[in-house]
C-alpha cells in the first residue's frame, strides 16, 4: 500500500511537476490556440499550410517565431490574403510580442482577450475589415509600443484605458468610424491629428472639433481669432 502511494506520487512528480513536461504542455496549448486561428481563417494562398497541430509545438511553423523555451513570441501574417475572423484563444499566447496581421481582409471583432497578451510590443491590425469596438482591455498591454488599427471599420469611443500605456510610441486609429472625445492625457499627449484622421465623429482638441457641450478651445474674449498652433498650453495661465 505504502509503496503504491509512493509510486503514484512519483508518477505525479514526473508528469505534472517536471519542468520539461510543463513546457511541452504549454507549447501544445499555444499550438492549439494558433491552430484554432487557422481553422477560423480562409487562406486561399495556403500560407498556413505548415501549421500542423500534431507537431509537439508550433515553433517550426512558417510565420511563427518562438523563444528558447519554445513559446511563441511572433506571428507574422501581414499581406497574406487572409479573411475570416480572429479567435479568443489568441489571448493564450502569453509571451507573444508581435502580432502582425496587417493588410489582410480579416473581419469581425477584435477579441477582448488580446488584452491578456501582456508581453505584446506591437499590435498591427491595420488595413483589414475589423468591426465593433476597440476593446477596453487593450489598456492592459503595458509593454505596447506600436498600436496600429487604422483602415478598418471600428466604431465607438477610444478607450480611456489606452492613455495608461506609457510605452506607446506609435498610434494609428485613422480611417475608422470612431466617435466621442479623443483623450489627450497620459501617453496620448504625444499623438498628433494624424493618429485620428478620417473618423467622422471624433471630437476634442487634437481633432479641431470641440465636443458637444464642452467650451470652445480658445479662451475668452470671443471673436478674437484663435492663437497659432505653436502657442504653448501655459498661455491660459496669463489670462
Ligand atoms: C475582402 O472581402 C470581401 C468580402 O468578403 C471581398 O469582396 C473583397 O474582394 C476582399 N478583398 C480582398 C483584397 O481580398
Ligand atoms: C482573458 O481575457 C478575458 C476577456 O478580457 C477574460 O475574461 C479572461 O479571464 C482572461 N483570461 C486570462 C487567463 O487571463
Ligand atoms: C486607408 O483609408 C483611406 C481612406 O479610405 C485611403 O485613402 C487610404 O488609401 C487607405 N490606406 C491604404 C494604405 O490603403
Ligand atoms: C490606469 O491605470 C490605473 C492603475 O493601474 C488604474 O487604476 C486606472 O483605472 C487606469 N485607467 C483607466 C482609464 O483604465
Ligand atoms: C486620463 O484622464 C481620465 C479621466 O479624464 C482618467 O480616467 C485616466 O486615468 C487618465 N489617464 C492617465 C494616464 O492619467
Amino acid at each position: 500500500m505504502e509503496s503504491k502511494v509512493g509510486n503514484s506520487l512519483c508518477l505525479w512528480l514526473i508528469l505534472v511537476a517536471h519542468p520539461l513536461w510543463m513546457t511541452m504542455v504549454l507549447a501544445n496549448m499555444e499550438g492549439d490556440a494558433l491552430h484554432s486561428l487557422r481553422t477560423n481563417l480562409e487562406d486561399p494562398n495556403k500560407v498556413l499550410q505548415s501549421w500542423n497541430p500534431t507537431l509537439v509545438n508550433p515553433c517550426t511553423w512558417f510565420h511563427v517565431t518562438c523563444n528558447n523555451e519554445n513559446s511563441v513570441i511572433r506571428v507574422d501574417l501581414g499581406n497574406a490574403l487572409l479573411s475570416g475572423q480572429l479567435v479568443p484563444q489568441l489571448g493564450l499566447l502569453k509571451n507573444l510580442q508581435y502580432l502582425e496581421l496587417y493588410s489582410n481582409n480579416i473581419s469581425g471583432p477584435i477579441p477582448s482577450e488580446l488584452g491578456n497578451l501582456t508581453s505584446l510590443v506591437s499590435l498591427d491590425l491595420y488595413l483589414n475589415s475589423f468591426a465593433g469596438l476597440i476593446p477596453d482591455t487593450l489598456g492592459k498591454l503595458s509593454k505596447l509600443r506600436f498600436l496600429r488599427l487604422n483602415n478598418n471599420s471600428l466604431v465607438g469611443p477610444i478607450p480611456m484605458s489606452l492613455t495608461n500605456i506609457s510605452s506607446l510610441q506609435v498610434l494609428d486609429l485613422s480611417n475608422n468610424h470612431l466617435s466621442g472625445e479623443v483623450p489627450n492625457n497620459g501617453s496620448f499627449s504625444l499623438f498628433t491629428p494624424l493618429s485620428f484622421a478620417n473618423n467622422l465623429n471624433l471630437c476634442g482638441p487634437v481633432t479641431g472639433r470641440p465636443c458637444p457641450g464642452s467650451p470652445p478651445f480658445s479662451p475668452p474674449p470671443p471673436f478674437v481669432p484663435p492663437p497659432p498652433i505653436s502657442t504653448p498650453v501655459f498661455q491660459k495661465a496669463h489670462n
